[in-house]
């Protein structure tokens, strides 16, 4: 089933039924070797799939929890046994979430049980931040998509792994590196501008199908191949923006949870259109404009590439 959720949609199935989240994978093309993440309407169902091992992770988890839930940040820490392997990928982790979304809080509630749920896109694709999204990447193979409007945030949770009192940045997102700081230190795998490696994150992923370029000289110095279009932070100046076929701003005012938030959009946009490739100008990498940057390297790479993965 398609749901909304703060970040993403999600493609959800029960996580104690294993034929369900198989099928998960199977309308994706997901490896089976790519984890996904559990969502839960409260802190207080954490126990049906996480088995601490620490005083100190729990009061940790418990701090996290006070300050960020329910909301866009994943906490990656020891599965409860009863968790079938398929979710977690054989791992002995579990990557968990409360979703502040009221319609999947209530769909978790009527059926009491905590639910796997990848972003509702073909693998290595595009996330959808609106239910016509999911109708277009999966709407053939899945029975049912929520429509709960479009999605406030619009870039995937930040992925947080939690071991005894240390915690570790995997995926940048909506939850910054400053906003964690307030519960303790945090360290962030790969540094920024890094590619971060945990299991399924590959160096492409949120691919469009035509070439996005990331630009790496003065935007005043380039002259683009005939057809091209501009994806640009704040509004360009008349005589750049003349020079391209078409320009796709984020934020007009140069806010970056707005720019965030129209992102995945503004990739859909660009495969619609008639041009035939698009550069895009970096974006500040502060706050949010840390994960901002992280998805457009990656959908760069995989525009080029693709995702590594034969699926
Ligand atoms: O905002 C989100 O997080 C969205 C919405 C739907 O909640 N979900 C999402 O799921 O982005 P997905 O499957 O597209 O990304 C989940 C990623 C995996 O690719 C993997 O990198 C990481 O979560 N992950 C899951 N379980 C993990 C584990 N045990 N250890 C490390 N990373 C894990
Ligand atoms: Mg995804």
């Amino acid at each position: 089933m398609g749901l909304p959720t703060e970040t993403v949609y999600g493609l959800a199935a029960d996580v104690f039924q294993s034929l369900a989240i198989a099928r998960i994978f199977e309308a994706k093309g997901r490896p089976l070797t790519d984890p996904l993440i559990v969502h839960l309407p409260e802190v207080g169902w954490l126990d049906r799939v996480v088995r601490f091992t620490s005083l100190e992770q729990r009061n940790l988890v418990g701090s996290l929890a006070s300050a960020f839930w329910p909301g866009p940040l994943t906490l990656i820490l020891p599965k409860h046994p009863e968790v079938p392997d398929l979710v977690t990928a054989g791992s002995e982790t579990i990557a968990v979430r409360v979703t502040s979304h009221p319609l999947f809080q209530k769909v978790l509630r009527r059926l009491d049980s905590p639910l796997a749920a990848p972003s509702a896109n073909r693998f290595g694709r595009i996330s959808p931040v609106t239910a016509q999204d999911v109708q277009s990447e999966l709407g053939e193979v899945i029975p049912l998509i929520l429509d709960g409007g479009r999605c406030t945030h619009g870039l995937e949770s930040t992925i947080l792994s939690v071991t005894g009192d240390a915690m570790e940045i995997l995926r940048p997102g909506p939850i910054t590196e400053d906003d964690l700081n307030q519960c303790g230190h945090v360290v962030r795998l790969g540094g920024r501008g890094g590619v971060v490696n945990t299991p399924g994150s590959l160096p492409g992923h949120y691919a469009p199908k035509k070439e996005l370029v990331i630009l790496e000289s003065d935007i005043k110095e380039v002259l683009p191949k005939p057809n091209t279009a501009l994806l640009a932070f704040r509004e360009p100046l008349p005589e750049i923006a003349s020079r391209f076929a078409k320009v796709i701003v984020l934020s007009p005012s140069g806010d970056l949870r707005e720019a965030a938030s129209n992102f995945y959009a503004a990739l859909r946009e660009f495969d619609k259109s008639e041009v035939d490739m698009m550069v895009a100008k970096p974006l500040p990498e502060e706050g949010i404009g840390v994960a901002i940057m992280d998805r457009l390297r990656r959908a760069s790479y995989g525009s080029k590439h693709g995702t590594g993965h034969q699926s």
